[in-house]
């Protein structure tokens, strides 16, 4: 059984954000160039860390972030608590072994801690089937706005229409909002 760490960001070193740096390069080459030294963020900075180790280092890693984001174009008392979850990744000499489902029991796990109604995220077509198999639910047609990852250029604001999911943590799935998801800024 993997062990993993959950730990707060204030707690990390140096050393530490290297090691996630490392793997996340590897796990995403497409941002290699963003997580370098000890860049261990490429977008929102995560407050919570989830991570698996071997001799080598990082096995396994996912960020956590909780956000108010805006749904629809109401007041900011009608913003939403959401856990944002992001850079998910298992070292790629790792993948298809199992362990990133356990990853995923472990963010399900620490989203209950944290008592939020939702996780949310946005993904790619080929990690959605990963997603959904671990409890996450799809919103069909649901249409996003986020800032970019800062390499790219976090002033540029990006609207995604396909690729939204949520956790239903404290809430239902059905408690979920109707409307446009607003982050105001970037995603983890
Ligand atoms: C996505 C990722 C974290 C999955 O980790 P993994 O160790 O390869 O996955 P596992 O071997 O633990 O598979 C877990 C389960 O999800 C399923 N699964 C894994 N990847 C899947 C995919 N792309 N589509 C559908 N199902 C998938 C597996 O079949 C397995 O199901 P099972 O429990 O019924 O056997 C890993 O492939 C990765 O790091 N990819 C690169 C980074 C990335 O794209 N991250 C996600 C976007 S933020």
């Amino acid at each position: 059984m993997t062990d993993f760490l959950v730990r707060r960001e204030g707690t990390l070193g140096l050393r530490e954000h290297e090691e996630i740096a490392a793997t996340l390069a590897l796990a995403f080459p497409g941002y290699a160039e963003g997580y370098r030294g000890s860049a261990s963020w490429a977008g929102l900075q995560p407050e919570v860390r989830i991570t698996a180790h071997d001799a080598r280092g990082v096995t396994a890693h996912a960020g956590v972030k909780r956000v108010f984001v805006q749904i629809g174009d109401g007041p900011f008392a009608e913003d939403h608590l959401v856990a944002a979850v992001g850079m998910v990744a298992v070292r790629p000499d790792l993948q298809g072994s199992g362990l990133g489902g356990r990853l995923a029991d472990a963010v399900r796990g620490v989203l209950g801690a944290l008592q939020v109604p939702f996780g949310l995220l946005e993904t790619g077509e080929d990690t959605t089937g990963f997603y959904v198999r671990h409890g996450w639910r799809a919103l069909p047609g649901a249409v996003g706005t986020y800032n970019d990852f800062t390499l790219h250029g976090p002033a540029r604001v990006i609207r995604q229409d396909h690729g939204w999911h949520i956790l239903p943590v404290t809430a239902e799935f059905e408690d979920w909002p109707d409307g446009e998801i607003h982050w105001n800024g970037q995603m983890v």
